[in-house]
């Protein structure tokens, strides 16, 4: 009876403990940030249990005994008690408040110059991100992925371009809503070499769930490198394909919507795609960017993302395998 007893509790809580793990959990937390949320947690989650386990103590005893006849008297002191208890119970529960909000407001580590500005637009649905100089000026554009060095104290400056969306990166710290015409901030810090995912945390419309990130935390040395590369232009295609590749962009409309530096410069409605290839995932990482993704997405983008602003467009199957090309040669 024990043994089953045992086995029962740990199968019941087995898939609680599972979504505990994983690259978007904020109990998976590398940062000052995420570090203070999750202790923070921890302690509300003990007050709250401890009131929980105490109210429905005193509900349920108070359910099975039997209540002797009392006089006027006794019932006004056991009034005055259960005034007392009550008093107690809220007390306890603003004191948890007040901590929580402090907590929460304080900055976890000291903040002077941030050694790294990154400007994030929520769009529906995807994320435009610009990595910006001290004095504002972009640097270079990207889309979905953010990669930061390690130990390092990065400025995030959210906005949005059309409706109210929500920055969260679990592992990293707490979200933030992007909201058009007003521009937040947001702090944070990774202290460990790792890939954390994201999630648009505001309900934003028909793919609110496809609005997806991913952060590289990565060493300085490795950041210098990746920040070198994205700020280049697009490299020479050199093979004919990819070069037919780069007609077709430019005729079929793509370029509508889609930069690719220095030729292309669009009106900025969709992703920078100068450095295409060279991200893991495609659709505000909804999917990995492999060649039969990306050429189910340009095929077919509302199939994988119904409502979302890109077209299908018509392509002759030359057309199409040279658009293929070209975008995989995006290094
Ligand atoms: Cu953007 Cu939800």
């Amino acid at each position: 009876m024990g043994k089953k007893w045992r086995l029962n509790t740990f199968l019941f809580i087995l898939p609680f403990l599972a979504s505990c793990k994983g690259p978007q959990s904020m109990f998976e937390a590398v940062g000052p940030e995420s570090k203070a949320i999750a202790e923070l947690w921890w302690i509300l989650l003990g007050v709250s249990l401890f009131v929980c386990v105490a109210v429905f103590g005193f509900l349920i005893a108070a359910m099975i005994k039997r209540t002797p006849k009392r006089s006027r008297d006794e019932m006004d002191q056991l009034l005055g008690k259960s005034l007392g208890w009550a008093t107690g119970v809220t007390v306890v529960i603003l004191v948890t408040s007040l901590i929580a909000t402090y907590e929460y407001s304080k900055p976890q580590v000291e903040r002077g110059e941030p050694d790294l500005i990154i400007e994030v637009t929520g769009r529906m649905w995807w994320w435009d991100i610009r990595y910006l100089d001290s004095s504002g000026n972009s640097l270079f554009t990207t889309a979905n992925e953010i990669t930061i060095p390690i130990h390092k104290n990065i400025l995030f400056k959210l906005r949005s371009e059309d409706v109210i969306h929500s920055f969260w990166v679990p592992s990293l710290g707490g979200k933030i809503d992007m909201i058009p015409g007003h521009e937040n901030q947001l702090w944070l810090q990774a202290d460990q070499k790792g890939e954390y995912r994201g999630q648009c945390a505001e309900f934003c419309g028909v793919q609110h769930a496809k609005m997806s990130l991913i952060v590289f935390a990565v060493a300085q040395a490795e950041f210098e490198n990746w920040a070198r590369a994205q700020r280049l232009p697009a490299q020479a295609m050199t093979a004919p394909l990819a070069q037919r590749g780069k007609i077709v962009f430019g005729e079929k409309g793509c370029v509508r919507c889609h930069s690719i530096r220095p030729d292309y410069q669009a009106k900025e409605l969709g992703p920078d795609l100068t450095h295409l290839a060279s991200r893991k995932t495609l659709a505000a990482a909804s999917m990995p960017n492999n060649k039969g993704h990306l050429a189910g997405w340009i095929a077919d983008p509302q199939a994988i993302k119904p409502g979302n602003f890109m077209p299908a467009t018509a392509l002759t199957p030359e057309d199409f395998k040279a658009l293929l090309s070209f975008l995989r040669s995006l290094k």
